[in-house]
């Protein structure tokens, strides 16, 4: 049988795996503290976003605050904290029961840029916010999987 290109996934599951060249970026940009800083003032917003707010657990705030620091660490060359606690990381099915349209995923972004915004120059420099920054907006879109979108307003 001849492999035809609409035969295979559009999103390769192994796309967002890290690559051998990002090894070192978790160590220049700083780190367990810088990810933990990111992650927490990302959190921080979520906690009282009317929209994010409500989809995570309200009694495990430490613990999701955990998981993505971990995840992102790793993802970024760190410590393998990740896969060692929770396994395959499989995104996209850990957020199946979450109906995540466009707005839901907009809005993440949104605080996740804001959260990026609050680390001055010396901590990240443009091209390293902008690599982080790439990896999101390509993970969110990939995490939509609500149509149509629970939470738009008319
Ligand atoms: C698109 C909008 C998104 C929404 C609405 C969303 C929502 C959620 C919710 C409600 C949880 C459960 C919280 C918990 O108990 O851990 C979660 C977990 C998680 N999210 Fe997202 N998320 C989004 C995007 C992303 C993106 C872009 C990433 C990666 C860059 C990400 C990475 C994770 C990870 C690593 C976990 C923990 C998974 C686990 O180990 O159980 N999420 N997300």
């Amino acid at each position: 049988m001849p492999i035809t290109l609409e035969a295979l996934p559009r999103r390769a599951p192994h796309r967002l795996e890290p690559m051998t060249s990002q090894e070192n970026f978790y160590d220049s940009v700083g780190g367990e503290e810088t990810f933990s800083l990111i992650v927490h003032r990302f959190y921080e917003q979520v906690r009282t976003d009317d929209i994010l707010g409500p989809m995570y657990p309200p009694d495990d705030w430490e613990g999701a605050e955990k998981r993505l620091r971990m995840f992102l660490s790793q993802f970024w060359g760190g410590p393998k904290d990740y896969s060692e606690q929770r396994g395959h990381p499989r995104l996209r099915m850990r957020h199946a029961n979450y109906p995540i349209g466009i707005t839901a995923a907009e809005r993440w972004l949104q605080l996740m840029n804001n959260a990026l915004d609050s680390l001055d120059e010396g901590t990240l420099s443009d091209n390293q916010r902008t690599a982080i920054w790439d990896h999101m907006l390509r993970a969110a879109d990939m995490l939509i999987n609500a149509n149509p979108d629970p939470h738009e307003r008319g």
